[in-house]
């Protein structure tokens, strides 16, 4: 058995298809994949059955380079990973798998990083064969996330469910795709994800807009992405682009800065400096990038509203935007307590129940032993 966590980015939203800096970590909440040899393994192929803990819904499918994607959707995770396996030779018996999940589904914590980094460090250790340890097994799986869940995701989500620690938030850099592992190691701050249960419509169609409005900004300034803007250079161009091309470029700009900074607060255990960059950021892609909405402003607004002297040091949103979860980081001490506070004030106010949990930075993929029953 194998599990890989979900992941929540502190800082650094929207800035990883403009090749900056990210800054997530792995939370306390696991894929895990067990399997099996098939009792039935005769035959020239190898064939998978995997079913689901979670979801009345099975997979059956062959093993070989001709493989596709298929049904139900989440066995694509699967399937695109033991397809990146072949593609390397890997030689895959017939296995029955099962999965089992506490990463919340479609909450954009990334539970679908955890399956693919859960099967593929399963698939190491059948097979004996092993992937390069971080940047080659999560390449793999944002591959198969890209050929057999059809979604174009950046590298952040794969990088933190391989190559998370405990105690530690990585600081990535998505250019060069090399990361540093910054500690967060005192016990007296923990970080609370709060769900708004909304997902607007919006989300897809707006995420590609505003990629295609960063790539226009990146070219009227006649570079290959935003990593290199300046707010100089930015600035002296503004009249030569679209007001939205600018305004996303302000922020993208703005948010790898302070992206690289959050990183330092966290070294120097700077939690108010930290806290101030998190509510930076959530302004930033308010106003700014434009993806948050009324419910996740109302989160960050209550937790703000309770402040440091009740334990809140900042709030933003994180993801993609137009609903899902907010991050924020607290007092340990006073977690429940704040949690219970904002989820009180926004179910007051929106009629809608939010869920969350707190967490510690956890640790990456790793092999499970299990006993025989
Ligand atoms: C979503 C995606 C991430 C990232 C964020 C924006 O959460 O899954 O890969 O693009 O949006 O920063």
């Amino acid at each position: 058995m194998a599990a890989a966590p979900g992941r929540v980015n502190l800082i650094g939203e929207h800035v990883h298809y403009n090749s900056g800096f990210v800054l997530p970590m792995a939370i306390e909440r696991f894929t895990a994949i067990a399997a099996d040899a098939a009792a039935d393994s005769r035959g020239p192929t190898s064939r998978v059955q995997l079913a689901s803990a979670d979801v009345d819904e099975e997979a059956e499918f062959a093993v070989g380079p001709e493989m596709s994607p298929g049904a139900p959707h989440w066995s694509n995770y699967v399937r695109g990973v033991l397809a990146g396996c072949i593609a390397r030779g890997f030689n895959i018996p017939s296995l029955d798998m099962m999965v089992a999940s506490t990463v919340p589904i479609g909450g954009g914590l990334s539970s679908s990083a955890a399956i693919e980094v859960a099967t593929a460090a399963l698939i190491e250790a059948i097979t004996g064969r092993t992937l390069e340890p971080v940047a080659e097994k999560a390449l793999l799986c944002q591959r198969a996330e890209h050929q057999f869940a059809g979604v174009p995701c950046g590298i952040m989500d794969q990088f933190i469910a391989v190559g998370g620690r405990r105690d530690r938030v990585m600081l990535l850099d998505c250019r060069a795709m090399t990361f540093e592992l910054i500690p967060l190691a005192s016990h007296d701050v923990t970080v609370l994800i709060i769900n708004s249960q909304v997902k607007h419509s919006l989300a897809t169609g707006e995420y590609a807009q505003r990629q295609a409005d960063c790539h226009e900004a990146a070219r009227t300034l006649g570079i290959r992405d935003l990593h290199d803007a300046t707010m100089k250079n930015l600035g002296a161009a503004e009249s030569r682009m679209s007001s939205n091309a600018f305004r996303r470029a302000r922020h993208v700009v703005g948010e790898i800065a302070r992206t690289v900074a959050a990183a330092d607060a966290i070294s120097r255990a700077d939690w108010p400096a930290f806290g101030s960059l998190m509510y930076e950021s959530h302004a930033s892609l308010r106003d700014d990038f434009q993806v948050s909405c009324p419910e996740l402003d109302l989160l960050v607004d209550s937790a703000a509203g309770l402040g440091a002297e009740q334990g809140v040091f900042g709030s933003r949103m994180t993801g993609g935007g137009f609903g899902g979860c907010t991050v924020s980081l607290v007092r340990t001490e006073a977690a429940d307590s704040i949690a219970s506070s904002i989820a009180q004030s926004y179910s007051r106010q929106t009629g809608i129940e939010p869920t969350f949990f707190v967490t510690r930075p956890a640790g990456g993929a790793r092999i499970l032993p299990i006993e025989r029953l």
